[in-house]
């Protein structure tokens, strides 16, 4: 009997608990059939108690997937139990894409590369910013530290509602990152090059304090890792202060290819009919 596994391909899946609104079906569907690629990427919805024995599976043949991404609440345990994970995931305690490779199951963190990967893809240059101000300090402020930082950017300031967590983020990166609480926020963004959103606020439409963006450099750049909306607030307030602004969706694009590239063996283009095709999802 012929294995059902060549006849369909490889398959790779995203494994979350809620998994329901998981938008990388959508991306990885159509880089499947952009490239002509037999394969699947299947939505699996894995809870907590269960992501143990998924794992276990994953790691033998016996398993149906080549690998997969995982979400929430999964990353810090997918970290945990691959047999190997890359330094960027170690360090961040965390990883979001997993392949079998050689009989050993391998963790990657693709976060701090897709945030990367758009910021060049849309304003080449953004890193020659000397200070970077970060609002917030949750699962997406680490990577997004973590790729300032290796970046080289000389001087980054996490800034956070509850200043415990970003000090807790400052020891963990090191130098140049530094801590403070909200009260600095606005002092901080004075003479800035980049203002990075990574926080809850004005996502979904909710309210975001008034920042004085015009007081940064003139070709400093505003970017939110939130994309719904795709125009948040903070976007907003930095287009009508005149800065080059970069929204969050590219960085869910370009954080979805290096995990393609390791199931079906062809690293992807993240083009603008693919970000046309998930804006109509948003
Ligand atoms: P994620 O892992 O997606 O980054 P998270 O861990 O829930 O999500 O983090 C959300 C971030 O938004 C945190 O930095 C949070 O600040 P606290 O650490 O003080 O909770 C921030 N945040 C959420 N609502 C906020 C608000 N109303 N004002 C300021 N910061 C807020």
């Amino acid at each position: 009997m012929r294995d059902s596994r060549e006849t369909i391909g490889p398959r790779a899946f995203v494994a979350g608990y809620p998994i329901k609104h998981s938008r990388s079906p959508l991306i990885h569907g159509h880089w499947l059939a952009t490239y002509g690629i037999a394969g699947s990427y299947e939505k699996i919805a894995v809870t907590p108690s269960d992501f143990p024995d998924f794992i276990a599976t994953l790691k033998t043949s016996a398993s149906p997937y080549h690998g997969g991404n995982v979400t929430i609440p999964h990353k810090e345990a997918a970290c945990l139990l691959a047999d190997r994970a890359d330094p960027l995931a170690e360090e961040l305690g965390a990883a979001n894409t997993l392949w079998r490779e050689e009989g050993r199951l391998h963790a990657m963190n693709t976060d701090g590369i897709g945030f990367l990967a758009n910021l060049d893809a849309r304003q080449p240059g953004w890193d020659r910013a000397q200070r970077a101000v970060v609002l917030g300090a949750g699962g997406a402020s680490r990577a997004v530290l973590q790729a300032l930082r290796d970046r080289g950017i000389a001087e980054i300031h996490v800034v956070n509602r509850t200043l415990e967590r970003a000090r807790e983020l400052a020891h963990r990166f090191g130098a140049p990152i530094e801590a403070h609480g909200m009260d600095s926020l606005a002092s901080l963004i004075d003479g800035a090059g980049l203002f990075v959103n990574t926080s809850s606020l004005g996502m979904d439409g909710s309210e975001a304090p008034l920042l004085p963006f015009e007081q940064m450099k003139s070709d400093a750049l505003v970017t939110d890792i939130v994309y719904v909306p795709l125009k948040t607030p903070f976007l907003r307030q930095a287009e009508e202060a005149g800065l080059n602004t970069v929204d969050g969706l590219g960085m869910l694009l370009h954080q979805a290819a290096p995990g393609f590239e390791k199931w079906f063996g062809r690293m992807p283009e993240v083009t603008e009919e693919l970000r046309n095709l998930v804006l109509a999802d948003i």
